[in-house]
This record gives structure tokens, sequence and C-alpha cells, in this order.
């Protein structure tokens, strides 16, 4: 017998949250992104729900690959570019839509054979300070990609670094505006977060969503999914595998950070930080069992955490845990109030779902 942690992808919820990306963009393209194996989900996985993008975008030349295999012929953007000139080979082949950010880029493509021009994205650096080229040198890139017959269309492109908080979008949307006036070419600029908070700020051609795709709130705890009327598409959930009646003053787990003030029953759950829980979930952290909400107490092990059964007198071993996404009776808890509790943020805890754990297409 298999221990009973899984872990659930919701279909119809990620075409739900891609369609309301959809309504958000104003009439722009749409790209899913789907880096880092659909942030966790898998892209296998998502990819039939999402067929409804008009393109998706993501960075491991190896996921461009995936995608094509499942018979994607539209729009597939490296939103990193290439690593190294050969990647350009794989471009070619491909057809890829690959992002250009730093001049080695260009030198690449100005050395590769080919004879399909390419499609790239020239990406400003607006004022992230990650990838791009600064507002000083962004036109003489344009210029040398434009005289290279490797390249076809030249699209414009910039990222935000507080579209989900107190800085806003204004001042980036400001130099990008600046920098590409008169350019030609379509434009990219929203990730989720500008796309639900500044969406005509920064309408554009194309936009970028990930995290509310998977049903995140990117600007949590100021708003959660529901506010966003976004659905959850991952559920991690387990069973209780022991139960452990307390007595004031007993502790729990690893170095007695829990200390019972009260008589407590507590239940033993099937999942733990090698299942990509997060190990700094600190007690309280909500969980739901049979569908209640509770709350964890004590530290997270490697493959167990402890709750409070308190609101669940009736739970026992073989009951029903959901450490987050769809509970049984309809309850819902949302990953970003997992991760906030732990510190991070929903997308950490989606991409960190271990190996170890059986995933299922609900
Ligand atoms: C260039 C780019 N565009 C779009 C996204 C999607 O962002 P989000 O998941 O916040 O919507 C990312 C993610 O980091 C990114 O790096």
């Amino acid at each position: 017998m298999p221990r009973p942690i899984e872990a659930l992808i919701h279909p119809d919820a990620l075409t739900h949250n891609l369609a309301r990306a959809r309504e958000c963009a104003l009439g722009a393209r749409v790209w899913a992104v789907v880096k880092a194996n659909a942030y966790g989900h898998g892209i296998e996985r998502v990819f039939d729900a999402l067929r409804a993008a008009d393109g998706f975008a993501l960075l491991d030349l190896a996921e461009a690959e995936r995608v094509r295999a499942l018979g994607w012929r539209g729009p597939v953007l490296l939103l990193e570019g290439c690593f190294e000139p050969r990647d350009l080979e794989l471009c070619s082949r491909l057809n890829l839509w690959h992002t250009v950010h730093r001049d080695a880029q260009i030198d690449w493509l100005a050395a590769h054979k080919t004879q399909q021009a390419h499609r790239v994205f020239l990406k400003l650096n607006s004022g992230m300070n990650r990838l791009g080229f600064t507002p000083d040198v962004f036109r003489a890139a344009w210029t040398r990609l434009n005289a290279l017959p490797q390249v076809d269309e030249i699209s414009l492109m910039t990222h935000f670094s507080d579209a989900d908080g107190a800085g806003g979008v204004q001042a980036q949307v400001a130099a990008f505006e600046r920098v590409v006036d008169g350019l030609p070419g379509e434009r990219t600029l929203a990730n989720s977060a500008a796309l639900l908070r500044h969406a005509a700020a920064t309408a554009a051609d194309w936009v970028r969503p990930g995290i509310m795709v998977y049903g995140g709130a990117p600007d949590h705890p100021g708003h959660n999914a529901a506010h966003w009327q976004l659905r959850p598409t991952m559920t991690l959930r387990s069973q209780l595998i022991a139960v452990q009646q307390l007595n004031v003053g007993d502790t729990v787990g690893y170095g007695s950070t829990f200390v019972a003030d009260r008589p407590l029953r507590i239940g033993v759950v099937a999942c733990g930080y090698a299942d990509g829980y997060p190990r700094h979930a600190a007690s309280g952290t909500p969980v739901l069992v049979d569908g209640v909400r509770t709350q964890t107490v004590g530290r997270v092990s490697m493959d167990m955490i402890t709750v409070d059964l308190t609101p669940v007198p009736r739970a026992a071993a073989g009951s029903d845990v959901t450490l987050w996404g769809r509970g049984p009776h309809g309850a819902l808890l949302p990953i970003d109030e997992v991760a906030h509790a732990a510190g991070t943020v929903g997308y950490e805890l989606m991409c960190a779902l271990a190996a170890r754990v059986p995933v299922h297409v609900a």
C-alpha cells in the first residue's frame, strides 16, 4: 500500500483561470506561462486544459520540445532566450520565438546559419535590473538585430518588478514607452499582477500570465484568489495515519516547539517537507481535516506533520487531509495561505511539489 499522499491537478480550474486572464487582457493575445514544468503542475498534465492559449511561454529548451511534442504548432516563446549558440538550431528547427536580452545573443544570431528567419522579443530592462538592455543601449540593440537576415520580426518586451505591490508599474511603463516610441513591432508587458491590477496601463499585443493561471493571487495577502475569481489548480491531499491524545505540558515533534496548554487530540498526517510541504510553516498553518479547517502544531518533519483535531472530534486514522487546494464538501484551502504561513509564496510551493508525490489529473 503506497503512502496515502497525492496531488491532483484540476483541468477545469486551469481553463477557467486562463479565461479570466483573457477577460483581463483587453483583447491582447495570451501566453500561458508554463515554465518550471507549468509551475510544478506538469506541462503534459496542463496542456489540454490550456489549449485555448495563443501561445506558451517558458524558458527551458527541453520544455519547449515537450510542448512541440504535444502537437502544439502555435507560438512558443523562450522567456530568457538562448543560453548558448547551438540553442538557435533548436529555435530554427522548432520555430521557437526567443527573447534577446544581451549582446552575446545578437552575436550568436549573426553567426547562425538558417533558412528560417527568427522572431525575437527584444527585452528592455525598464528598472527590474534582472534581464534586458538598459534604455541607453536598447535602440542600438534593436538596430543591430534589425540588420540581421536571421531576424524576421522584432517584438518589444519588458517585465515588472512591483506590479503586485505599492511600487506599481507606472515608472516602468513610462520608461518602456519612452524607449520604444516609434519602433515597429508587437509589445508585451504584463505578468499576472499587472493584468489583474494594471490592465489598462499595461495594455499591449501580448500578455504573459503565469501564477493566475494556476489559481494563485499574485498580491496575496492584499487580495486572495477568490477576490480575483481564480480557482485552485492543484490540490495536495493525504490522510491521518495516527492520532495522539496530549495532556497539558506534553510537547509535539522535533525540538518540542509546541507545548499543549490544554488536553488536546492531534492527528499525524502523511506529508512532510520531503513531499514539498514547507518546513518553515509555523504552528498555526491552516489545514483541512475532513474538509474542516484546523491548523498545524509543532515542526514540520520530513514525512509527517501534526495537526490540532479539536474542530474535528470525529477525525481518526484514515481521515482525509487537505494540505492545499480543494477539500471535501466544497471546502477550499488556498495555497497562498499556506505559503504565507511559511513566509513564502504560492509559486514556490507549487514548484516544490516533490517527485515522490504521485500526481493525478482530476
Ligand atoms: C518574463 C516573465 N513573464 C511572465 C512571467 C509570469 O509571471 P507571473 O507568474 O507572476 O504571472 C514571468 C514569471 O516570473 C516572467 O519571468
